[in-house]
């Protein structure tokens, strides 16, 4: 079977289109990240990979695009502005660091990583990534932990708005109000830790309940209900078999009463840091 056939993509409000299921690479350094990104794109049929700068592996990432035998055009990769280079001419810098680690003319989206208002200087940041866009460096721009208010502060002033938001999402933190929000200003949300990085998640009974009964593991129980849910998706893996496991989510389907018992595990429990206190 072929997957890349079966994976969906995501229209973003700028007519670009996004595979719905990605390769996140954090916490893999430079080795890892290549030799996760090589599998993930030569053998497991991925077309997106999820970076940041400040994973410090761009540069591997880039090693297995260029050796990769699909095109660049099929590809959709990601990367992140970190807060300390937020602001115009630092972003600008930051993004020409970037792209010279991961080796490429073009970017498909760039994520300002956190809002950090603290800085008050997400708004030059978006000014730059406006340009790198208008410029037709980057073909979609977008945010990563972005509450509804700090949305609203950006949208006040924006001439763009973010295609993607990036954020904490998973069944037990499942973010009611800014998917709310987001689906109605058309920005697609994309779910990090969507395994809940693994452990307790994937031990709950209601998971390994219904992958029992499909015959699939309790990881693409978890993937196929984000799928089901709308959200683009980056589950990090360096390990082969769960790198293919992970895209292989679109032969089987949650019917609406298990969507409905995955949903209701919801207590909004964070893993990571609260945007608001970072
Ligand atoms: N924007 C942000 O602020 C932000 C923050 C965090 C993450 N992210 C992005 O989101 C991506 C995913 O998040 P994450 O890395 O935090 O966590 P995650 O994808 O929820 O979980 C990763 C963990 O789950 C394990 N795992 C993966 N597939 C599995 C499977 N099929 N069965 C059992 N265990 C499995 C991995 O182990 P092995 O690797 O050992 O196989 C790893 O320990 C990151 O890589 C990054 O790209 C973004």
């Amino acid at each position: 079977m072929n997957v890349t056939e079966l994976t969906p993509f995501l229209e973003l409000n700028n007519g670009v289109n996004m595979p719905q299921v990605g390769l996140g690479v954090f916490k893999m350094d430079d080795e890892q990240a290549e030799e996760a990104t090589r599998y993930a794109i030569d053998v497991a049929g991925y077309r997106a990979i999820d970076t940041a700068a400040v994973y410090g592996n761009e540069a591997g990432v880039g090693r297995a695009i260029a050796a990769s035998k699909v095109d660049r055009e099929d590809l959709f990769i990601t990367t992140k502005l970190w807060n300390d280079n937020q602001g115009y001419d630092e972003t600008l810098q930051a993004f020409e660091e970037s792209m010279k680690k991961l080796d490429l003319s073009y970017l498909d989206l760039y994520l300002i990583h956190w809002p950090k208002p603290q800085l008050d200087k997400a708004l030059d940041t978006w000014r730059a990534f406006e340009r790198l866009y208008d410029e037709g460096l980057i073909r979609a721009i977008g945010v990563s932990n972005f509450k509804p208010h700090h949305l609203d502060a950006l949208l006040a002033q924006a001439n763009i708005i973010p295609a993607v938001n990036q954020i904490e999402l998973h069944p037990m933190m499942s973010q009611i109000e800014t998917r709310e929000y987001c689906e109605q200003r058309e920005i697609k949300i994309e779910a990090w830790s969507p395994l809940m990085q693994a452990g307790e998640l994937l031990d709950h009974p209601v998971i390994q309940g219904i992958a029992n009964v499909h015959s699939k593991e309790p990881a693409q129980v978890v993937l196929r209900w984000h799928v089901q849910s709308g959200f683009l998706v980056i589950p990090k893996s360096k390990t082969p078999e769960r790198i293919k496991d992970n895209i292989e989510i679109f032969t089987f389907e949650l019917s609406p009463e298990e969507m409905l018992q995955i949903d209701s595990l919801n207590s909004n429990r964070r893993i990571g840091p609260d945007p608001d206190k970072l």
